[in-house]
């Protein structure tokens, strides 16, 4: 699904980071963009169980890269808010 060099694939994961934590306060204010982010997913050939497998390895990524820093509350954040952008992404595909 990926066919781009490893190099734009950070800066994609981090625009998508960056992305989700900008947002957090007010992702319902941002419902147009993310119903269009979704389309383009549907384009890319994004299905609905893909967004679990993202999320776990969002997860993993984030323990990782955090290591002792990273916390169950952390952990239960980041899942709370991955769940919220992928459910509604989810919904705007159907749409
Ligand atoms: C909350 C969930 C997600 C967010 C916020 C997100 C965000 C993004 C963003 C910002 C881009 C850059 C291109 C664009 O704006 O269209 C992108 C590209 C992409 N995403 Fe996601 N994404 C999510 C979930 C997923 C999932 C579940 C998959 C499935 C494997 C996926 C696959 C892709 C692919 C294939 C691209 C294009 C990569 C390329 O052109 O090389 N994304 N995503």
């Amino acid at each position: 699904m990926f066919d781009s060099s490893s190099p734009s694939q950070s800066v994609k994961l981090v625009d998508m980071l960056s992305l989700i934590v900008a947002r957090l306060e007010r992702l319902d204010e941002l419902t147009e963009e993310i119903n269009q982010l979704a389309k383009r997913h549907v384009e890319y050939g994004v299905k609905d169980k893909h967004y679990e497998y993202v999320g776990a390895a969002l997860i993993w990524t984030l323990h990782q890269a955090l290591r002792n820093e990273w916390s169950a509350e952390l952990e239960a954040a980041w899942i709370k808010c991955y769940t919220i952008l992928a459910d509604t992404m989810i919904t705007a595909a159907k749409e």
